[in-house]
């Protein structure tokens, strides 16, 4: 699963040398590229035109497909939503959302969950994964699509991408990195510019991509939303520079949904395919490519040097991951009911349930109420703890918030093939104990309180919902309207703890709530945080609940104690000026002094971990990272510099893990940077008593900010600050080290 650091064996490109394509990191693209040039030579025009062209919507059973050629033995290609499993197709595993498997900073989980999912896709005769998902990256806390992606985190969300997408490759299907770039809202997303600077372009937002492209990503997607003025998907800067050359990508650039805008210049910025071949346009029904790109290279607009290389791009993404060794048909449709003819699921609710518990976020523990141990009586209270009775598919792409949320709504999800409530998996363990069970599974505030009233130990469950804006769900267009709780969730909490002296509080959530309400309610004891958990939600809920898993999740963004605190949100405008810069959520936070509620990187365990005898050794010189370009970016920003350890004891009764996480604070040389940033991090599982090692091991980049004047990747020289703890101000150990001059 790990990468070799070093690729010093490539060929370097002479100095001044710009790539067309950067060297890849494996010889995969190599031998791929070599068997899609023999392929080219045997196309004609027009299928060339057809591999590059989508057959329209519900041209295929696919939510995009491309025409086959017939004379290489190349399919018509499926290309299928979502980054959480396979839209329209059932029976598929409904994973836990993007935010989760953040949440769970654990490396081996992301990638079992990406190589199940990728054995679905395959198995469904899918050949591209519409996923994963690094923007938006949400410096907007509101914004409607964060859950998902992995991390409001540049780092964090990188490790995510990286991983899942080597488990979706390694399981056969193409994985597509999206959305390409600076896609943070959706009320105007279609056509808001996001006027970004250079150096959080680079810092922040382009960060996870790159290594989308280390992982060898074979597809990327350019988003609906204009970059300082320019259609992301017609942006020579975008595609060619910054995607191509500057970071070496060998795989194929595909529109979003009707992103694409015009024929020739979109071809010529380096955009390779159009989805789902633009019929949505206006006047409807009219499509940039096909034939009109044959015509365009014909008349010499478009070079037929350019057709060739979108081809090529396409084709050596599915040589790359050998889909031209026998490949499954594909086995449902998008247009009928998605029933398929393959049950793919294998032993997969088994990751999807690990997934979600490990991404359970203790956040309070009072006395320590939790775990439950066996209580007499305990109330279950508000509509989030049932599925919707109607089912949980009853409102189509999850556009609703009607029982238990297990997924935010939108392209961005997939059919529960069932899902296990909190209720019935509570009911199922309280069973077993002899504990007696009231309910109020609705939001009124007189019967949550009664429920309450007659039990040992209240749980209450509230939710906070959003999604992508062509649904509008209780008022909100996609992005939040508010950080609050849906249904006056508020309110049921504070009924409930009028009533009862034990309560704790379980919140599923698209993203932070702010929780200053509840929390002043003495009662509330204890207050989980389960996010989107997918089918598993009750299974995973009672693991942690009654104590069989010690929780072991980690806020992958900041709760604030108020909206405003984030000092970024969506805006109801035609362009965004990011003026939060590189400081987004816990970078602000630092930078501005604010005391969150609780912090990135925030995560309370039924056990205790030590952390003790850090050891920095990082040697290295300043200076910018040069180099030929590999995929990811110039070749010394990911050589190793260093590496970081430290001791975990677990000083506890019981087993569990901890996330041991490294923030680096640059040097005063460098412009002003946010006082701490996430470059490392290790999940360590320890028996109690048990001692581990984390190990964090650094390359360039780590060290590196983006320097505008000289657009390259800079160390600065001087003393770097080392803080290594339980979250982004736990702070348990301290340390530096120095970089000299070169
Ligand atoms: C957008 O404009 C800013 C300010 O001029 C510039 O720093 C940045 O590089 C531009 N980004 C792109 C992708 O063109
Ligand atoms: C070439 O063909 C394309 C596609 O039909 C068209 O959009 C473009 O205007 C044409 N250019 C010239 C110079 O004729
Ligand atoms: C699909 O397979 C899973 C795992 O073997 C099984 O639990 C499930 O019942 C099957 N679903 C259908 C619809 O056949
Ligand atoms: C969702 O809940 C609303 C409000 O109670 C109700 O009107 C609607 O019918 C429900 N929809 C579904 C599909 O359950
Ligand atoms: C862990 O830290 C606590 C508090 O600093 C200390 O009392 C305890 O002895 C430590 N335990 C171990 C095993 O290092």
């Amino acid at each position: 699963m790990h990468t070799p650091l070093l690729f010093l064996s490539l060929l370097s490109i002479g100095a001044g040398a710009v790539p067309t394509y950067g060297l890849g990191t494996t010889s995969g693209w190599d031998s791929a590229y070599t068997k899609a040039q023999t392929a080219l030579a045997k196309l004609s025009q027009d299928e060339k035109a057809g591999i590059v062209t989508g057959m329209t919507w519900e041209g295929g059973p696919c939510v995009g497909n491309t025409y086959a050629a017939n004379s290489i033995g190349y399919p018509s290609l499926c290309l299928q939503d979502s980054p959480l499993g396979i839209r329209f197709a059932n029976p598929v595993t409904a994973f836990p959302a993007g935010i989760n498997a953040g949440a769970t900073w654990d490396r081996s989980l992301l990638y079992a969950r990406g190589a199940a999912m990728g054995a679905e896709a395959k198995g469904l005769g899918v050949h591209v994964q519409l996923g994963p998902v690094a923007g938006p990256l949400g410096k907007n806390p509101d914004g409607g699509r964060n859950w998902e992606g992995f991390s409001v985190d540049p780092y964090l969300s990188g490790v995510g991408m990286e991983e899942t997408i080597r488990g979706m490759q390694n399981s056969g299907v193409q994985a597509c990195a999206k959305h390409w770039l600076g896609n943070e809202q959706e009320v105007y997303r279609d056509t808001i510019s996001s006027n970004m600077a250079d150096r959080e372009t680079h810092e922040l937002y382009v960060w996870p991509f790159m290594n989308a492209v280390r992982a060898d990503v074979a597809s990327v997607m350019c988003s609906y939303n204009k970059v300082n003025g320019t259609w992301a998907c017609e942006s020579d800067e975008l595609l060619n520079e910054l995607m191509k050359n500057e970071l070496g990508f060998r795989g194929y650039i595909m529109s979003d949904w009707n992103a694409q805008h015009t024929g020739v210049n979109s071809a010529l910025a380096g955009l390779d395919m159009t989805m789902p071949g633009s019929d949505f346009n206006t006047p409807r029904g009219s499509i940039f490519w096909g034939s009109n790109l044959v015509e365009a290279v014909s008349n010499g607009s478009v070079p037929q040097s350019r057709l060739d290389n979108m081809v090529t791009r396409i084709l050596a993404a599915w040589y790359l991951v050998d889909q031209d060794q026998g490949y499954p048909e594909v086995a449902f449709s998008s247009w009928n009911g998605g029933k398929a003819k393959v049950n793919v699921t294998a032993g997969h609710a088994s990751v999807a349930r690990a997934v979600a518990r490990d991404s359970i976020i203790l956040l309070k523990n009072e006395g320590k109420i939790l775990p439950l141990g066996r209580p007499g009586s305990l109330a279950i209270i508000g509509q989030d703890a049932i599925v919707n009775p109607g089912g949980p598919n009853a409102c189509s792409d999850r556009g609703c918030d009607n029982g238990t949320l297990a997924m935010g709504w939108g392209s961005g999800t997939a059919d529960f093939p069932y899902l296990v409530g909190p209720l019935e998996a509570i009911q199922k363990q309280a069973d077993q104990h002899g504990t007696k069970i009231v309910t109020s599974t609705t939001d009124d505030f007189t019967a949550g309180a009664q429920a309450a009233a007659a039990a040992e130990t209240a749980i209450v469950f509230i939710n906070a919902d959003s999604g992508e804006g062509y649904i509008t769900v209780e008022g909100n267009a996609g992005d939040r309207n508010n950080l609050d709780p849906w249904h006056n969730g508020n309110t049921l909490v504070q009924s409930v703890a009028a009533a009862n002296k034990n309560v704790i509080v379980v919140v599923h959530s698209v993203g932070p709530v702010i929780l200053e309400t509840i929390l002043a309610q003495p009662s509330v004891k204890g207050i989980i945080w389960a996010g989107l958990p997918g089918q598993e939600s009750g299974n995973a809920l009672t693991d942690i609940l009654f104590g069989t898993t010690s929780p072991s999740g980690k806020l992958p963004y900041t709760i604030a104690r108020q909206r405003a605190d984030y000092g970024a949100g969506w805006i109801n405008a035609q362009s965004d000026p990011f003026s939060e810069g590189i400081f987004v959520d816990y970078r602000h936070f630092d930078e501005q002094g604010i005391e969150p509620r609780y912090e990135f990187g925030y995560g309370l365990s039924y056990t205790r971990f030590n952390h003790t005898g850090l050891s920095v050794s990082v040697f290295t010189t300043s200076g910018p990272a040069v180099g030929s370009v590999v995929s990811g970016g110039p070749v010394e920003l990911f050589e190793p510099v260093g590496s970081i350890t430290v001791q975990l004891v677990n000083s506890g009764s019981v087993e569990g893990a901890e996330v041991a996480q490294l923030y680096i604070g640059l040097p005063d040389s460098a412009p002003p940077s946010p006082p701490k940033q996430l470059r490392g991090f290790q999940k360590v599982k320890l028996q109690p008593g048990q001692a581990g090692t984390a190990t964090f091991e650094l390359t360039r980049r780590d060290i590196s900010y983006w320097d505008t004047p000289t657009q390259k990747w800079v160390v600065p020289g001087g003393t770097f600050k080392v803080y290594v703890g339980a979250s982004s101000r736990d702070i348990r150990q301290q340390g530096s080290f120095v970089v000299g001059k070169y």
